[in-house]
Order: structure tokens, then C-alpha cells, then sequence
């Protein structure tokens, strides 16, 4: 597994590969990471085969001045074992120096859906993200690139800006990959006290009440209030949203009458975790 540290040293690697799929993450890999590994090599299979480069990168212009940059779990030695298992070409690990040159002036910003839902919570977030992910797309010029539906707003923001800049990346969509009692994989979990990782497991609950609603035929308020309640009856969680949104473009819905994600964001001490479900009427 090839290692580059530098933009240069990346682009030099990505010279000798005809085909390329990326995983971009932040590190602290866990079996979600891998699952969007595995969706990257099945992707190039497909296409008659290819290399899989994993970016990691802890990305400081996604994080607000109060958020957790500096307490993001990192652990290098444990991602490179893991990605070389999976079976990964090619690992970029940049500095922020060798992203972010001084005096930069350019960001991308991808207007409405970069300031709703937890855009709204976290100012500046998706602009960070959409600004990574284009450099990280110019830097390895990947024909694909995985992301998981988890960070659905994130992956509905990414498609929207692929296809706004005709930027020539096909988005490969991973389904979110839970610990055995239903807690989404994330790298925050690890920061989670025991008894709030035993409380986070209520997001998955309220999910899967929700979507057992919508296709029974609820109504969207009274979907609303369930989720609220079976949140709000753990004591743990601090509930920052419940959004339910057209599963397409994010649009608000006044009615359950076509396919809709439910989004949750819920705080567990200082950790923001978030989840989501599409549900079918
Ligand atoms: O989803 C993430 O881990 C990050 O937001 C991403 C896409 C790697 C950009 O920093």
C-alpha cells in the first residue's frame, strides 16, 4: 500500500493508475470506513478494475471555533493496519499546511443546501466540506468516490455540487453500517462515556419507530411528536433536531406522501452524534 504525504507525492502515484476510486475520511476508521473501501473496489470490479486511494484528513475548515477539532480521535498506525487489510492501493495523508497554502482565497459553497439542517447548527461546516472534497477530487482526479448515507446531508450536498461544477466523479452512496444493538458506526462514538454509548443506542430506536409510522400511514405531526418523545424519554439525550425532509433534495414536506429521511442530531454529553432513516410511505 503506497503511502503519499504530499500533493505531490499523491499526483506522482496517480500518474501510473489508469482507473481510481476514493474513500475520503478523517481518519479513526471503523467498519463503516471499510464498508465505503469495499464499495469503492466492488465500483472498479465493475468498471474491469482499478486502485483504491483512502484520504485521511482531519479537515480544520469543517469544525466551528467551539467544535471538537482538537479532540477528533486520531490514530494513524491503526488506520494504515486496517486499510492495508481491506486491501487499499494507496493511502493520501496530507498535511493541513500542504491543503490549506497561505493566502488562499477560494471556497466552494453549495448555497441552500450547505445552510439547512446542520448547516444551520454548524455555520460554515458544509463549506469546509465542499471546499475538502473538490481539493481532495483535483488532487487524486478519482473517476468515483464513496460516502456514506449517514452524513446524508452531506452526501445530498456532494452530489448536488458534482453536478453543478461537472465535476466528472461518479458518487457511490454506502448504507450506514451499525454496532450489533443499532448505533451507527462513527469515529465520535469513541468519545462517548459508557453510560452515554448504553443512552446513544435511542437514535436507532426512534428511527426504526419512525419508519414502522410512515409506512403505516401516519401523519407527519404525529410522526414528529413519537420521535420526540421516545428521544426525550432518555434522559441522556439533549436533543438538537428532528428533521424530516423530502429524501431526494432535502426539500421540507408538508405530507407523507413520497419517500422521506428522517434526520436526527441528539448530544450525548459534548458529543453530537446524528443518524438517519429513509422511510417509504
Ligand atoms: O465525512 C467525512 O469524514 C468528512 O466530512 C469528509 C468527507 C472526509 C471531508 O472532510
Amino acid at each position: 500500500m503506497q503511502i503519499c504525504r504530499s500533493t505531490q507525492d499523491m499526483r506522482a502515484w496517480r500518474e501510473g493508475a489508469a482507473r481510481v476510486a476514493l474513500v475520503p475520511t478523517m481518519g479513526a476508521l471503523h467498519k463503516g470506513h471499510l464498508a465505503l473501501v469495499s464499495r469503492a473496489r466492488a465500483w472498479l470490479d465493475l468498471q474491469g478494475g482499478g486502485q483504491v486511494v483512502t484520504s485521511i484528513f482531519v479537515n480544520p475548515t469543517q469544525f466551528g471555533p467551539n467544535e471538537d477539532l482538537d479532540k477528533y480521535p486520531r490514530d494513524e498506525a491503526g488506520d494504515l493496519a486496517l486499510l492495508e487489510q481491506a486491501g487499499c492501493d494507496a493511502v493520501f495523508l496530507p498535511t493541513v499546511d500542504g491543503i490549506y497554502r497561505p493566502g488562499a482565497q477560494t471556497h466552494v459553497e453549495v448555497a441552500a443546501l450547505g445552510r439547512m439542517l446542520m448547516g444551520r447548527l454548524r455555520p460554515g461546516h458544509f463549506r469546509g466540506v465542499a471546499t475538502v472534497v473538490t481539493k481532495l477530487f483535483n488532487i487524486v482526479q478519482p473517476q468515483a468516490a464513496a460516502f456514506g448515507e449517514k452524513d446524508y446531508q452531506q452526501l445530498t450536498l456532494i452530489r448536488q455540487m458534482v453536478a453543478d461544477l461537472d465535476i466528472p466523479v461518479q458518487i457511490l452512496p454506502v448504507a450506514t453500517v451499525r454496532e450489533a444493538d443499532g448505533l451507527a458506526m462513527s469515529s465520535r462514538n469513541q468519545r462517548l462515556t459508557p453510560p452515554d454509548r448504553a443512552a446513544a443506542t435511542v437514535l436507532n430506536l426512534a428511527l426504526d419507530q419512525a419508519v414502522q409510522m410512515v409506512a403505516q400511514g401516519a401523519s407527519l405531526s404525529t410522526l414528529r411528536r413519537q420521535i420526540r418523545k421516545t428521544l426525550q424519554a432518555q434522559p441522556r439525550a439533549q436533543v438538537r433536531s428532528i428533521d424530516t425532509r423530502d429524501a431526494d433534495d432535502l426539500s421540507r414536506v408538508q405530507t407523507l406522501v413520497r419517500p422521506v429521511v428522517i434526520l436526527l442530531a441528539v448530544r450525548f454529553g459534548d458529543v453530537l452524534l446524528i443518524d438517519q432513516r429513509v422511510a417509504h410511505p
